[in-house]
């Protein structure tokens, strides 16, 4: 069982503050959902808990199994199975998406990176391509190198699917995917917690909840949780938008 803890955090990015104390938790096996309007703090959430050095903790934590990793590398959070898939990932076009994938595990293994896969390894990989709507092709090609909006979603979610993180936290999986995607991917998210993932993920639909079915969900504003409840909400903020909402939700 794994736990992450984001308590009371407060953030600065470039010396202004995004953060206004966020705090909310998930365990292995539950999806937490995360809402909010653009700007209001979600990207910046996943960007602090992934250790971006831009963004600075002026207060609160960040907690893994009840250790502080506020002052963790980047890499070193990785190492300790937190991974984020980006809603624009960077393309590296010199490095191939299977030869990534392999150093990733052969890191965590405590091989060499360059070591080769075993043939566990190339098994899963391209029975997950196939299960995630890509073509072999993808995985001998740089990453994200030409890849279409959808086809990089896919890939994103392939990394962590072959990693299997302890947390993972995916930003805006759905954007940008047609119907066929969402479902593809709203799946893989809901198998991420069933294999002992704690996930966050962020959307603005409902649709790939419908796939995914989180155990929570969380609405941000202004950078801070002004909601926490079940599924039914997205639905009401997809009917009746966020200010309407956020009015109705005051208004309490
Ligand atoms: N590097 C940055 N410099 C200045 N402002 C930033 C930076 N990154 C984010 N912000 C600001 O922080 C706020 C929250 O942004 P973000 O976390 O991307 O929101 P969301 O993902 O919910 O749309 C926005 O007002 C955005 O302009
Ligand atoms: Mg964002």
């Amino acid at each position: 069982m794994s736990k992450l803890e984001i308590i009371n955090l407060e953030v600065e990015v470039d010396g202004k503050r995004i953060l206004n104390g966020v705090s909310l938790s998930v365990s292995s096996g539950e999806v937490v959902a995360i809402m909010g309007p653009n700007g209001s703090g979600k990207t910046t959430l996943f960007l602090t808990i992934a250790g971006h050095p831009r963004y600075r903790v002026v207060n609160g934590d960040i907690r893994l199994d009840g250790e502080s990793i506020i002052n963790l590398y980047p890499e070193e959070r990785v190492q300790k199975g937190i991974l984020l898939a980006l809603q624009n990932p960077t393309p590296v076009p010199e490095v191939r998406l299977s030869t990534l994938i392999v150093a990733m595990l052969n890191k965590r293994a405590g091989k060499h990176i360059t070591d080769p896969p075993t043939p566990q390894m190339l098994m899963q990989m391209n029975k997950l391509v196939t299960e995630l709507g890509l073509k072999p092709e993808h995985l001998s090609r740089g990453v994200h190198a030409g890849f279409s909006g959808g086809e990089s979603k896919r890939a994103e979610v392939l990394q962590l699917l072959m990693y299997k993180p302890r947390v993972a936290m995916l930003d805006e999986p759905d954007s940008g995917l047609d119907v066929d995607g969402i479902a593809v991917i709203g799946r893989a998210i809901a198998q991420m917690a069933q294999e002992g993932s704690a996930v966050l993920v962020t959307t603005h639909h409902a649709e790939i909840l419908h796939y995914v079915r989180p155990s929570r969900v969380i609405v941000m504003s202004g950078g801070r949780v002004v909601y926490e409840g079940d599924e039914s909400v997205v639905k009401e903020i997809e009917s009746m938008g966020y200010e309407k909402f956020f009015e109705k939700v005051n208004a309490k």
